[in-house]
């Protein structure tokens, strides 16, 4: 009896040794709390592309360091944690690696986030890890440009071919029918010198119906004529009509801001300088003060730049010339369309992201917004608030719930 306790006993401490051991070596190396899992990789890469990557690459210095490997480069992972929650704490705490890295990034400051959670830092840590091993991308950096470059070409042969082969293709048809007139009137010339064929023959040859003729006739004079004036009509109207539209309208602005640089290059999402575009009805352009959380410390030298910091020493606002405007007769707002619509900002404004020079787009009349509150389904997924529409509308019409069904044709819901 005593013996099988002692055994148990001593199998117990072996046990619990064990557990406190295996524990004690997961704390000393905190590089295996990193996942490796696919689910969690994932998560941390969508924090990442949300919170960090205005100022971070895993490759390069942006704003901040590259992060490639800080896992090992940090002291360690709890003063990675306790930096991203709330850095100037650390800063001040007096830590001689944040106070080196705080001077060697010219004492930019990095956001806090105290909302994100230990394990969501490790899932970042985890995405970072798994491109640090990826190495630098190189060739995908060179492979989306040229994707780019294909998805255009895939999306149509563009307007100038489609001419260029149809004007040849009209230059085509004329030569064939010149040279069938000129057969025509040959072989008429030849038929017409043979003596033995018979009347019937000849009034074959020479039918009474002439080009000639048709020509001069009346009916022929008029529908050309009509034709005529028609289409001249339709080219002064649709100018008329014109007036005052300014698509492709791109003024040249103070500062030459590229956003194929910045939204395009570097990624950075529309709403880090629109920051009105998902809470109101005006998207915002941004203050200078938002371009200096990263021109503070990136190309302080270029002229260019040079003129946001004027502007800020002379309390100055930058003077950007609007592109896009409507008369203040017309109402509209960018959250209703861009959150609860879930439209993308390139289905009004184009591919912004390309374009060094902002250009306008789309038409902006009333026509275009009428044409697509016509053609768009309400975006009704997740939003309790069209449960019942879409019930009432389901009774009445078999056809997908358009803007059109809640009210987007009415003159009141665009003017006020
Ligand atoms: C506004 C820009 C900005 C954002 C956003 C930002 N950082 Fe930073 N980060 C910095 C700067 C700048 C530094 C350099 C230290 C300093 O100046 O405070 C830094 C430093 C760091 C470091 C230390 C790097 C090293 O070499 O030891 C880590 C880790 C880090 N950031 C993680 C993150 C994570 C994770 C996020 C997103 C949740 C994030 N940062 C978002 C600007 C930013
Ligand atoms: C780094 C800041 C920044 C980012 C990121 C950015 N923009 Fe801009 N945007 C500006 C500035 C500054 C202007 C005013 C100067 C100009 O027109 O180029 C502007 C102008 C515009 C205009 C024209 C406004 C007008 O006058 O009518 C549109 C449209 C626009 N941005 C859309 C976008 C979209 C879409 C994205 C994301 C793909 C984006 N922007 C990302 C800074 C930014
Ligand atoms: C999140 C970081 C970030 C923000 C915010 C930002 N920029 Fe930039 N900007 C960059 C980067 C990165 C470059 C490219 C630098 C390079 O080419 O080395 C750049 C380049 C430029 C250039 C070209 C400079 C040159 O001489 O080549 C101009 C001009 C510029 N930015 C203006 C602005 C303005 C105006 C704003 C505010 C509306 C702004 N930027 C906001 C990161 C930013
Ligand atoms: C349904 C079409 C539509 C969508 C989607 C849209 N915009 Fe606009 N945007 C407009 C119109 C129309 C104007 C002109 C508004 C005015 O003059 O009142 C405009 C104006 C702007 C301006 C000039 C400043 C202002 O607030 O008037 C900016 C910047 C802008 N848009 C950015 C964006 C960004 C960024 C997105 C995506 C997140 C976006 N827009 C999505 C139609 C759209
Ligand atoms: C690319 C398509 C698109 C364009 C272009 C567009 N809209 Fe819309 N609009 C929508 C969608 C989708 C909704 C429905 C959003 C929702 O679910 O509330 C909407 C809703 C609206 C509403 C609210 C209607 C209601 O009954 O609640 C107004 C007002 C409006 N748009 C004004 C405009 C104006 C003004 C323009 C032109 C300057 C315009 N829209 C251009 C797609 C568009
Ligand atoms: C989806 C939004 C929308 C609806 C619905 C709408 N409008 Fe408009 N309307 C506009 C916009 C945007 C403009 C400005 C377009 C421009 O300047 O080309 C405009 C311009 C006008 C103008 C001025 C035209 C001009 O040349 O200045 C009149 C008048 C007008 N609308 C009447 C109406 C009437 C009447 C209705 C109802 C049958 C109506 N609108 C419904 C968006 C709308």
């Amino acid at each position: 009896m005593t013996q099988k306790r002692l055994l148990t006993r001593v199998f117990l401490s072996f046990t619990l040794f064990g557990c406190f051991y295996i524990s004690n070596t997961l704390a000393l190396a905190p590089a295996d709390e990193i996942p490796t899992d696919a689910a969690r990789i994932s998560e941390g890469q969508a924090i990442f592309d949300s919170n960090c990557k205005t100022c971070h690459r895993v490759h390069d210095k942006l704003v901040g360091p590259a992060l490639k490997e800080v896992y090992n480069v940090a002291p360690s992972i709890d003063w990675i944690v306790n930096f991203v929650h709330n850095s100037s704490k650390v800063i001040a705490s007096g830590d001689p690696y944040a106070v080196a890295l705080y001077d060697e990034y010219n004492k930019t400051q990095m956001t806090h986030f105290p909302s994100i959670s230990r394990d969501q830092i490790l899932s970042i840590l985890g995405y970072i890890k798994q491109e640090t091993e990826k190495g630098p991308a190189v060739a995908a950096v060179v492979s989306t440009g040229g994707g780019d470059a294909n998805a255009s070409g895939d999306a149509g042969v563009p307007a100038i071919y489609i001419d260029a082969i149809l004007i040849g293709l009209i230059i085509v048809l004329v030569l064939i029918l010149v040279v069938l007139v000129l057969i025509t009137t040959i072989l008429r010339k030849y038929l017409n010198q043979r003596d033995d064929l018979d009347d019937a023959d000849r009034e074959i040859v020479n039918p009474t119906f002439s080009f000639d003729l048709l020509v001069k006739s009346k009916p022929f004079i008029f529908i050309v004529t009509f034709l005529f004036v028609a289409i001249a009509f339709k080219v002064v109207i649709n100018n008329l009509y014109a007036v005052g539209v300014q698509k492709n309208y791109a003024p040249k602005q103070p500062i030459a801001f590229s956003h194929k640089i910045h939204a395009g290059t570097y990624e950075i999402d529309c709403n880090y300088c629109h920051t009105g575009v998902n809470k109101s009805k005006n998207a915002n352009i941004p203050s200078p003060n938002i371009c200096m959380n990263c021109h503070g410390s990136i190309k302080t030298e270029s002229p260019e730049i040079q003129k946001i910091y004027a502007a800020i020493e002379n309390d100055k606002p930058i003077e950007w010339i609007r592109v896009h405007n409507l008369p203040d007769l017309a109402y509209f707002n960018h959250s209703q369309h861009v959150v609860v619509g879930g439209i993308e900002c390139q289905t009004c404004h184009g591919p912004i992201e390309e374009m060094d020079v902002v250009k306008q787009a789309s038409l902006l009349t009333m026509g275009w917004c009428i044409d697509c509150h016509r053609q768009t389904d309400v975006n009704t997924k997740d939003n309790g608030y069209y449960d019942n529409l879409v019930e009432l509308h389901k009774e009445e019409s078999k056809s997908a719930l358009k803007v059109e069904d809640i009210g987007g044709l009415e003159c009141s819901k665009c003017h006020y």
